[in-house]
C-alpha cells in the first residue's frame, strides 16, 4: 500500500514508512540531546521516551510495543503492550527511546535512539534480562560463527572466510567483567579487540558495516537490545546467533509466559528474533561508531540518523536540518 494522502496507513514494507521512522527516531534524539552531558541519565531517557511517544502519534499504523520501557507498571509510556501510532494495519514496534543512557548523561561516543518494526508476531518478546549475542558481517558462508563455540575457533573461522590474517580480524565488545576470559582468549589468538562502555546495538551494526573496521561483535547485554539489534542486521544481510541468559527461575518463566511454546534455552538464529519484513531506524544522540551525534544550532538542531528495509536492503543515512521556530513537535 502506497501512501498519498495524511489518512493512509502504510505496509511494513512502505518505503515512506521509513521515512516515518526517521521522524520518530530524530524526534527522540532531539529531546534528550536537550541532556547531554549533565549527568542525568532518567531525564535524558524520559525526554526521549516523551519524545518518541508524541512522535508515534502521526504514523498511520496499529502499533503494539512489544519491546519497550518495561511493563505496563512499570513505565508510563512506550510500555511493553501500549497502543501506539494513527490508526491503520496491525504491527509490532521494538523501541530503545535512549540506547545508552549513561553515554548520553557522560557525553560519550554511541548514545542514539531506536526504533524498529515488523509485522505483527515477527519480533522474539524478550524479557527484560540478558541476552548472549554474536554478529558478523554479509557476504560471509552462512555460520562462519556459531554462538556455541569457541571464540578462538569463531575468530579463527572468520579469518579464513575474510581472507584475512587473525591479528587483523577486530572483535568489539562491551568493557564488562563478564567478558574478561573472552577477550583474553581473542587477545591470545592475536585478534584484536574494540571495547565500548554501553551501546550493544551500535556495536552489533557495526560489525555489519565494512567502512567500522569491526568484523565481529561478541558478548552478553541486554535481550531487548539484542532484537533491536537482530532487526538491523537483518537489514544488513549480515548474521547473528543468541540466546536468552536467565540468572534465576523466575526469569525464565517469564520468558515462558512471553513465548508460549517455545524452549526459552534455545539457540536463537536471526529470524526467532526478528523475522518478516523489518524496518529500522536509528538516530545519534553523540557522535559514535556509525551516527553523529544531535548538533544544536542557534535556530534548531542537526541530526544524523540511519534508516534501513530489510526487503530492499538499502542503508539510508539521513541528515535533518530542524528548525525550532517552525517545527510542531515542540521538542526543547
Ligand atoms: P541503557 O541505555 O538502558 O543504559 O543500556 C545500555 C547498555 O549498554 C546496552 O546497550 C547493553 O545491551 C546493556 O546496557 C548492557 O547491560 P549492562 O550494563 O548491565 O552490562
Amino acid at each position: 500500500m502506497s501512501v498519498s494522502s495524511s489518512d493512509a496507513s502504510y505496509h511494513v514494507s512502505d518505503r515512506n514508512l521509513a521515512l516515518e521512522l526517521v521522524r520518530v527516531t530524530e524526534a527522540a534524539a532531539i529531546a534528550s540531546s536537550h541532556w547531554t552531558g549533565r549527568g542525568q541519565k532518567n531525564e535524558a531517557d524520559g525526554a526521549a521516551v516523551e519524545a518518541m511517544r508524541k512522535a508515534f502519534d502521526t504514523v498511520t499504523i496499529d502499533g503494539t510495543v512489544v519491546i519497550g520501557e518495561g511493563e505496563m507498571d512499570e513505565a508510563p509510556m512506550l510500555y511493553i503492550g501500549e497502543k501506539v501510532g494513527a490508526g491503520g494495519p496491525e504491527m509490532d514496534i521494538a523501541v530503545d527511546p535512549l540506547e545508552g543512557t549513561n553515554l548520553c548523561a557522560k557525553d560519550m561516543p554511541n548514545a542514539m535512539t531506536v526504533v524498529a518494526l515488523a509485522e505483527k508476531g515477527k519480533f522474539l518478546h524478550a524479557p527484560d534480562v540478558y541476552m548472549d549475542k554474536i554478529v558478523v558481517g554479509p557476504d560471509l558462508p552462512e555460520g562462519v560463527v556459531d554462538i556455541e563455540s569457541l571464540i578462538t575457533t569463531n575468530l579463527k573461522n572468520l579469518a579464513k572466510a575474510l581472507g584475512k590474517d587473525i591479528r587483523e580480524v577486530n572483535l568489539c565488545a562491551l568493557d564488562r567483567p563478564r567478558h574478561e576470559e573472552m577477550i583474553a582468549r581473542a587477545r591470545e589468538a592475536g585478534a584484536r579487540v574494540r571495547l565500548f562502555s554501553d551501546g550493544d546495538v551500535a556495536a552489533a551494526i557495526a560489525a555489519c558495516l565494512s567502512t567500522s573496521q569491526v568484523d565481529i561483535f561478541a558478548g552478553s547485554g541486554g535481550a531487548p537490545e539484542g532484537v533491536l539489534a537482530a532487526a538491523a542486521v537483518r537489514c544488513t544481510g549480515g548474521q547473528m546467533q543468541a540466546r536468552l541468559l536467565f540468572e534465576d527461575e523466575e526469569q525464565k518463566e517469564r520468558a515462558r509466559k512471553m513465548n508460549p511454546g517455545r524452549d526459552p534455552d534455545r539457540k536463537l538464529g536471526l529470524h526467532d528474533l526478528a523475522d518478516g519484513e523489518v524496518l529500522f531506524s536509528a538516530t545519534g544522540v553523540t557522535s559514535g561508531f556509525l551516527l553523529k551525534g544531535v548538533r544544536r544550532t542557534k535556530a534548531g538542531a542537526q541530526t544524523h540518523s540511519l534508516v534501513m528495509r530489510s526487503k530492499s536492503g538499502t542503508l539510508r543515512f539521513v541528515e535533518g536540518i530542524h528548525n525550532f521556530r517552525t517545527k510542531t513537535w515542540g521538542v526543547s
